[in-house]
């Protein structure tokens, strides 16, 4: 009896002092980075006290970026203003280039004005609630797909809610031959801004 006590009692013993080992191995295995997050938790997290700190650090952080995130604002890219159009006789007399809707928002276009034959850029918005009114060649007329406004191909006003006509964009014949639209500049027909030299170009 006494002899299976003590064998039972070294068992015990044995079975601790192995414990102790595979826990000693085990900490010398861990990698020094996880050994340094544990030391990190504990510091940050051990106690009501520090865990209170730290929401109150983590709180000054989040509004400190808050400051900085307004102290340098979005960086705009904008589109350029002005755009080629090609040369002046690549325009037959009435015709109407679309190609620069999509991207710059005018038609060039080669017609009579005033009794006087010029090109110029036709700002492609609607003057009504500012939708892009579409040219339509069999009808020559730009219609808006809106509420119905209808344009001529001089830009002037003749159907739908429109209240007055399409805007001019500046344009002027550049050094190497082509036509420039300018886009920051518009001129507007019912405030006689159409007589300017700098909303057309003579052709
Ligand atoms: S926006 Fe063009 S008709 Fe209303």
């Amino acid at each position: 009896m006494a002899g299976e006590a003590a064998t039972s009692a070294t068992g015990a013993a044995d079975e601790t002092v192995s414990w102790e080992v595979a826990d000693r191995a085990t900490d010398a295995g861990a990698t020094p980075r996880r050994g340094f997050l544990h030391r990190v938790l504990r510091l940050l997290c051990g106690s009501f006290l520090a865990t209170g700190l730290t929401a109150l650090a983590a709180t000054h952080l989040i509004w400190l970026l808050g400051t900085l995130r307004f102290l340098f604002p979005n960086v705009l890219i904008e589109a350029p203003t002005t755009f080629r159009a090609g040369p002046p006789d690549q325009l037959s007399p009435g015709a109407v280039d679309t190609r620069y809707v999509a991207r710059f928002g005018a038609w060039i276009v080669r017609y009579v004005y005033d009794g006087r034959p010029q090109i110029y850029a036709l700002r492609a918005v609607c003057t009504h609630l500012g939708c892009t009114p579409q040219w339509l060649e069999a009808e020559q007329k730009f219609k808006c797909p809106c509420h119905g406004s209808g344009f001529y191909k001089d830009g002037m006003h003749f159907e739908g809610p429109a209240p007055r006509p399409l805007e001019r964009y500046a344009i002027r014949l550049a050094e190497d031959g082509q036509l420039e639209v300018d886009t920051s500049r518009t001129f507007q027909q019912e405030l006689g801004e159409w007589q300017d030299p700098d909303c057309f170009v003579d052709a």
